[in-house]
């Protein structure tokens, strides 16, 4: 079993070398967990100069990426088209917002395609003919879409069955339920005068779930009330 095969494309392989040999990472790719493969899309760009990108038809500043590179690369790892099992996604800015919900659903993808942008962005006939999902990670603009395709590939490795020691950790974690999570203590009891709450070293496991799930739900209220509203809506909508 060869695992979840992310393939990333990407003017940058380089940029994702220290990412893949660490931690986690390192340890689900040893074990067959995923399998990740970056392919450098320049090696597709066979115009006169060899280049990625040109100027912007209309004039104005930076360059826009020409579509027929991406759209070899994209066809030289069978990824032209649509297909059950294969998510194709692109990184940019006006994507829809990445959330847990989205990660869950790729967690349970055979094969996962990531398109990282540069520059000022996509010719409009990369996203029109390629037909990707686009994702954004949030209302901000990054050199390109390596950082945000970690941010993906990591969300996702969370999820699958056996990256993580713990099983419980991924479910545990916040967004997970669609709130935030409870605060976390461990040794020592006292540090430079802040205690650990007493119902932790209680040993009462009960009371224990009890507090957690109340300290969830408040952080949730006062941090991010709008997880509420989105949770309201899903719940009121489902039960219908
Ligand atoms: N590329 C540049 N900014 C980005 C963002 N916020 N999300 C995804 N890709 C990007």
């Amino acid at each position: 079993m060869a695992g979840l095969r992310i393939d990333t494309l990407t003017l940058f392989p380089g940029i994702f070398q220290g990412f893949v040999q660490e931690s986690i990472l390192k340890r689900a790719i040893d074990r067959g967990l995923l399998d990740l493969r970056f392919v450098d899309w320049r090696e597709h760009a066979v115009n006169r100069h060899g280049s990625v990108d040109d100027a912007p038809y209309g004039g104005g500043p930076g360059m826009v990426l020409r579509p027929g590179p991406v759209f070899d690369a994209v066809e030289a790892i069978g990824a032209a088209e649509p297909r059950e099992g294969l998510r194709r996604i692109m990184l940019t800015p006006q994507g829809a917002p990445l959330t847990q919900a989205f990660l869950c659903g790729l967690a349970r993808a055979e094969r996962i395609v990531l398109l990282c942008g540069r520059y000022e962005g996509f010719d409009e006939r990369i996203r029109i003919g390629l037909g990707f999902e686009e994702v954004s990670i949030g209302d901000y603009v990054i050199n390109g879409g390596e950082v945000a395709a970690m941010v993906v590939i990591e969300g996702v490795l969370r999820l699958l069955p056996g990256a993580l020691g713990d099983p419980r950790a991924a479910a545990e974690d916040s967004f997970m339920c669609g709130g935030l999570e409870h605060p976390h203590y461990t040794r020592p009891p006292v540090f430079r005068g802040m205690a650990v709450p007493e119902v932790l070293l209680s040993g009462d496991h009960g009371k224990v779930a009890q507090w957690r799930a109340e300290q969830a739900a408040a952080r949730t209220r006062d941090r991010r009330s709008d997880l509420l509203a989105q949770l309201r809506e899903t719940r009121d909508g489902g039960t219908q």
